[in-house]
């Protein structure tokens, strides 16, 4: 039986950072407002000529090093991105260039802020078949550029980064399971409602933003991200007891601390990075893997269960073991 495991992990952060204090200056908000309903203190905004692809060549440069792979071993590259750096070619094909690859298939997935559960779902079933043995999976984002910066509703949340990992064939696992769902008919609770094929007006008009029901997107997210937890362990035959960790989405503090309290998990032993780089939708669960084991907070060996909710509906999830 061949299994995937995560054998090196990898994050970027753009350089400049935008605080609290910095939003007061642009919208009616406060700092303490925004940290008591989102816990966000600041987040991280690629500069003018920075992309999604320098983010995610970032990341991926670190967990490849990390690793002991060579860029050569890398035999498939899936980029969970829904800010991609051009129409086309995928950022997964910029990113290869590069990485000086050619040959492997690249490709995106979109599943906004599940995204990158939904590329390492993919990913996994390609090694689990034989079909790779060295995958490089990155969830990358430049969501500064889908923000209206004058609506205090959605601002706050959001912010750039990149996370990435290899995923290698391994006699053990590694990937225990991965759960995909999507649910179509909540496509107007959280969206960009313009594209390059509908009311592409607002693309050209620089007006092409990230709406929100941000009461009904709470609910779901805590909703979904709690039942993932019961499917999980279910399909595991596990109890929550077995888990070391619990990296529920960085979406927001209120959402991972419900998350937490609603499967009756040691708080403990939930995640939360989401403070200092805000909701980096598909970068946000590797991101927060890569600093948890570079910190030494997750060790080798610990079960994890990594967790992402987005817009469409997605949602989705992973048992690891690191
Ligand atoms: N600063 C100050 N006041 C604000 C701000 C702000 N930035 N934003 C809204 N308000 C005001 C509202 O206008 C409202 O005022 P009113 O009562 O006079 O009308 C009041 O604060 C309460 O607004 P609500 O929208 O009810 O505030 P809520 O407690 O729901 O918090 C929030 C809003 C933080 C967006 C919350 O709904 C939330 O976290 N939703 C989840 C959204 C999310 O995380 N989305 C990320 C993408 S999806 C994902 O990744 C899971």
């Amino acid at each position: 039986m061949i299994y995937s495991k995560i054998s090196g992990t990898g994050s970027y952060l753009p350089e400049k950072t935008l605080t609290n204090h910095d939003l007061e200056a642009m919208v009616d908000t406060n700092h303490d407002w925004i940290m008591a309903r989102t816990g966000i203190a600041e987040r991280h905004i690629a500069a003018e000529d920075e992309f999604t692809c320098d983010l995610a060549e970032k990341a991926s440069r670190l967990a490849i090093e990390d690793a002991g792979v060579t860029a050569s071993d890398i035999d498939l590259i899936i980029v969970a991105t829904t800010t991609a750096d051009q129409v086309f070619p995928s950022t997964a094909c910029l990113l290869q260039e590069r990485l000086g690859i050619s040959g492997p298939p690249a490709f995106d997935v979109q599943a906004v802020c599940a995204g990158f559960m939904f590329a390492l779902d993919v990913a996994d079933k390609f090694i689990r078949t034989g079909t790779a043995r060295c995958a490089l999976v990155v969830g990358a984002e430049t969501f500064s550029r889908i923000i209206d910066w004058s609506d205090r509703r959605t601002c706050i949340l959001f912010g750039d980064g990149g996370g990435a990992v290899v995923l290698q064939a391994n006699d053990a696992p590694g990937v225990y399971s991965t759960h995909l769902h999507s649910d179509g008919r909540h496509k107007d609770l959280l969206c960009v409602p313009s594209g390059v094929s509908r009311n592409y007006e607002a693309v050209k008009a620089g007006t092409a933003f990230t709406t929100m029901e941000g009461g009904e997107v709470f609910k779901w997210a805590v909703k979904a991200m709690s039942d993932l937890v019961e499917e999980t362990l279910k399909a595991n035959d596990m109890h929550k007891d077995d888990l070391d960790w619990l990296i529920p989405h960085q979406a927001n503090v209120r959402i991972i601390n419900a998350v937490g309290r609603r499967v009756g998990f040691d708080p403990d032993k939930v995640i939360a990075t989401v403070g200092h780089h805000g909701n980096t939708s598909a970068a946000s669960v590797p991101l927060a893997l890569d600093e948890s084991i570079r910190n030494g907070t997750i060790k080798s060996g610990q079960l994890i269960l990594l967790e992402g909710f987005g817009g469409g509906f997605t949602w989705g999830s992973a048992l690891v073991r690191v």
